[in-house]
């Protein structure tokens, strides 16, 4: 019996949530609930990454997408089993129709997105703010030509935002299609619409014709991230809701 629709977090069929955690502020005792909540094969995967905090993120990462994606389904997501599409892309074999999601991390952030019915993909980046960093380089390689015009227009203080920001709405768009990267970025052109939150996608439908309804709207985090949430089209338009531990602090503290 599906419960996305009501439970603590209803989420309506035109609806899209958004959590963001600040990972490093959890409190200590997760720590032990996440060790009860990962699969045989995540814990496996976590004990692979070499360096603690890329363990620790994975591992609050999975943790948390189960039991999100649980009180959602209205089922124990412990139990869940993760499938993976063609190019990574994990769906739960559970309902997998039904609610759909995208996982994405860097630094000391982790962010999760679920819809009903409708693809979505998310993504956080750290913005590199070290002079060695070439914005305007890395964009002449993988941006299209319109992104890298705006790059290359923009003041000498917002330039690393600009493209940082252009890359996580990028990113969102091929993890939306689940297409990943495979040289894809420079297709495509996202552009914010002047005087609204969201920004267009401009060009290549050839990736995937889910690209042709799809629209982005920017994610906050601290200033040093970039992030975007990219939001299959359908008839109905979405209500984005953002979330944080904040509203499950209740349940486990
Ligand atoms: C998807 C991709 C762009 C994510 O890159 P990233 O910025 O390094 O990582 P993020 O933190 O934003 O996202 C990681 C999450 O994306 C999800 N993901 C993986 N592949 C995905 C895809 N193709 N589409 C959407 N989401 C994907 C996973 O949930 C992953 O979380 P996990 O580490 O907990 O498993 C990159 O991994 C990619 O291009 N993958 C495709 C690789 C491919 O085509 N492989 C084919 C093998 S046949």
């Amino acid at each position: 019996m599906l419960k996305i629709e009501s439970g603590l977090f209803p989420l309506s069929a035109d609806g899209v949530h958004v959590w963001t955690f600040h990972w490093p502020s959890l409190p200590d005792g997760l720590w032990i609930q996440t060790q009860k909540w990962l699969s045989p094969e995540e814990k496996a995967q976590a004990a692979r990454y070499k360096i603690p905090d890329d363990r620790l993120r994975f591992s609050f990462g999975r943790f948390l997408l189960r039991f999100l994606s649980g009180h959602y389904l209205g089922l124990d997501g412990k139990d869940l089993q993760m499938g993976v599409a063609a190019h990574g892309k994990p769906y739960w074999q559970e309902e997998g129709e039904k609610l759909r999601f995208n996982v994405s991390h860097s630094g000391s952030w982790i962010a999760m997105a679920f819809a009903q019915e409708r693809e979505i993909g998310i993504d956080v980046q750290m913005i590199d703010k070290s002079s060695r960093f070439n914005s305007e380089k890395i964009a002449g390689y993988a941006f299209h030509p319109l992104e890298v015009e705006a790059v290359k227009s923009a003041p000498a203080e917002e330039k690393m935002q600009i493209f940082f920001n252009i890359w996580a709405c990028k990113e969102s768009v091929i993890k939306m299609t689940g297409t990943g990267l495979h040289g894809a970025l420079g297709k495509f052109s996202v552009l914010p619409v002047p005087e609204q939150e969201r920004w267009q996608i401009i060009g290549c439908q050839q990736i995937s014709p889910m690209i042709k309804m799809a629209s982005i709207r920017m994610l906050a985090f601290d200033e040093n991230y970039a992030g975007a949430v990219c939001i299959q089209g359908t008839k109905s338009p979405h209500i984005l809701k953002i979330r944080s531990w904040d509203d499950l602090r209740q349940i486990f503290e």
